[in-house]
């Protein structure tokens, strides 16, 4: 059977990285064979690809040039490495995937949704996760969190208002897709966060196995 594809989601500082050692443990616990990946990353090719465009310069990068290279990473993370994986039945974790490119390269760079469209359609095609997580806080508590980081990328650098974007952009898609797309409260302690996130994936599971 082929493997379930989840991607985790969310703003700067909305605490991905603790999330996903929640996961690791919880697919260790059920036995379930997965890889973890990362976008804008995941294959080497992939990960020069990240660093173009997260580092900070001081060129103006083009909205277009960032929205092709994320594009241009997303296709050789799937077809070099989550493609393989989804076929051998494993799991595949994303820490972030299509729906950022929604919402920082559409809604917070205000970009042509219908082009994100076209570029999803040809470059993701059915590949799309089955369920995303996508880990809510207030900008002001994500920005508290990223200010304490020793390397701040380009875009952690972008304004209170694009990070406003941001959350309303991801809150927005989890409305439109209530099915796929889970919000996970992440202002609350840890634990809770861990209960959320463990509910969740025990749902989906069920239905998963239920849809075998
Ligand atoms: P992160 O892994 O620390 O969250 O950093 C990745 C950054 O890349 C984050 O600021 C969001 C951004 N990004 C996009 O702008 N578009 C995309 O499609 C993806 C996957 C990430």
């Amino acid at each position: 059977m082929r493997g379930k594809f989840i991607s985790l989601e969310g703003g700067e500082g909305s605490g991905k990285t603790t999330a996903i050692h929640f996961i690791r443990q919880w697919l260790d616990d059920h036995n379930i064979p997965y890889i973890m990946t990362r976008e804008p990353g995941g294959t080497p090719l992939a990960e020069e690809i990240r660093q173009l465009i997260l580092s900070p310069r001081e060129e103006v990068v083009n909205d277009t040039t960032e929205l092709l290279l994320v594009f241009a990473a997303r296709a050789q993370h799937l077809a070099e490495k989550i493609q393989p994986a989804l076929d051998k039945g494993t799991w595949v974790i994303s820490d972030r995937f299509l729906d950022s490119s929604y919402v920082y390269q559409g809604k917070a760079r205000g970009g042509d949704i219908a082009m994100l469209d076209q570029l999803a359609s040809w470059v993701v095609g059915d590949n799309k996760p089955n369920a995303t997580l996508v880990l809510d806080v207030s900008v002001e508590l994500g920005q508290e969190r990223v200010v304490q980081r020793q390397h701040q990328d380009r875009l952690d650098k972008e304004s209170l208002a694009f990070h406003q974007k941001v959350r309303d952009g991801f809150l927005e898609r989890a409305k439109a897709d209530p099915e796929r797309v889970k919000i996970v409260d992440a202002s609350q302690s840890l634990e809770s966060v861990k209960i959320q996130i463990e509910k969740e994936l025990s749902q989906l599971h069920k239905t998963w196995v239920g849809d075998c």
